[in-house]
């Protein structure tokens, strides 16, 4: 059945956490009921700051602003509670929900690529947010909290190193690092 396909790729996923390769689960919730998954995944993240996002809401939950809330929340933890330097989103070009979410918290056209969708090749629109462009949106009513217990489990522990002009960078200084292969994942989409 679908929705154990889905936790079964939930659960794997806690499971395969790594310093330089990971995928956060989060549950959207409105008054306690589920309506939805909202996933930031890191790769190599402690050398390049990059993340990326996938969204799903259920169908009777879409369209009245919640995804494009549960985006922000999400850059929120990635930029003020990780210290990310930029996120990327990959939308199919026809998802206009998607794209529209992205381009409202700011983020920028930054290419296409192919993907499958349903067993047929589909455009993806790639997306840019710098962190220079999410300070201008950013929010001041997002609380993040227990950040702090989980940065040494993703590998982010020391303020070192310097990605970028003049930005200091979260980044795991480590020997032996195990950098588990892309193939594995899921691709970040949304
Ligand atoms: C993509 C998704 C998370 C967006 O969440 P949502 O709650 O539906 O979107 P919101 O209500 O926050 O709306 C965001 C923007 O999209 C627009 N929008 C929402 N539904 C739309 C629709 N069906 N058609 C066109 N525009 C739409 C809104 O007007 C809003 O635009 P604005 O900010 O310019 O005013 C949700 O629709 C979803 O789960 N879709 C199925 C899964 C999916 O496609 N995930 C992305 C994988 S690539």
């Amino acid at each position: 059945m679908a929705h154990t396909y889905w936790l079964r790729g939930s659960w794997a996923g806690r499971a395969r956490v790594s310093a330089d390769s990971w995928r956060l689960y989060f549950a959207v919730l409105v008054d306690s009921e589920p309506v939805g998954m909202q996933d930031l995944i890191g790769r190599n993240f402690t050398w390049f700051g990059t993340v990326s996002s996938f969204s799903w809401l259920a169908p009777g939950s879409r369209g009245r602003g919640l995804g494009k809330e549960m985006r922000a929340a999400i850059l929120q933890l990635a930029f003020a509670g990780l210290d990310a330097g930029e996120a990327g989103s990959d939308t199919f070009v026809d998802n206009e929900a998607s794209n529209r979410v992205c381009r409202g918290l700011g983020y920028e056209p930054n290419g296409t690529d192919w993907d499958t969708r349903r067993g047929e090749p589909a455009r993806i629109q790639q997306w840019r947010l710098t962190r220079d462009a999410w300070e201008r949106v950013r929010r001041d009513d997002i609380e993040l909290t227990g950040v702090e217990e989980c940065l040494p489990v993703l590998g982010i522990g020391q303020r070192s190193a310097t990605i970028g002009p003049g930005r200091t960078h979260r980044r795991l200084i480590a020997a032996g690092l195990v950098v588990l292969p892309v193939a594995d994942h899921p691709r970040g989409c949304g």
